[in-house]
């Protein structure tokens, strides 16, 4: 496995509009994407911009009780860090790694939020980080 850049902190959140209205207001983010719907995860993202091509904040508001970020919510009603991605130059030796390495991968890889295959790491296998792995998008900044 090779470490790659921090490429975002996911944070679940229970409202969204309100997480916006914090990070522009109080944090002062000033570039923050459109919320878009990720049914098949079930989800609702918004990307929060930090300068230079930083690290982002995903924000993840439930679409639905079924939702996984539901059940967070329901433990974390303020919401709070969901999980960790890092990328890596390729998913599939990657994945093959944390196979090797007896790290329980949950579900299968996928196409995620930016438009390049992801998959997750269950946190007990990772000190308690739930863990996604992402493939660095080919034109990258
Ligand atoms: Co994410």
């Amino acid at each position: 496995m090779k470490l790659g850049r921090l490429n975002h902190v996911g944070v679940a959140v229970p409202d969204m509009d309100a997480a916006i209205a914090f990070w522009r207001d109080t944090m002062g983010a000033t570039q923050v994407c459109e919320p878009f719907d990720m049914p098949e995860q079930g989800v609702t993202v918004c990307f929060i911009d930090t300068p230079n091509g930083g690290t982002q904040v995903e924000l993840l508001a439930p679409l639905s009780d079924q939702s996984p970020v539901s059940s967070f919510l329901a433990k974390n009603p303020l919401g709070g860090q969901h999980h960790l991605c890092f990328e890596v130059p390729d998913i599939a030796s990657a994945r093959s790694e944390f196979e090797a390495m007896d790290k329980r991968i949950l579900g299968p890889t996928r196409i995620g939020a930016h438009g390049t295959p992801i998959f997750f790491v269950h946190p007990k296998d990772m000190g308690g980080i739930l863990t996604e792995i992402m493939e660095t998008p080919k034109a990258s900044h």
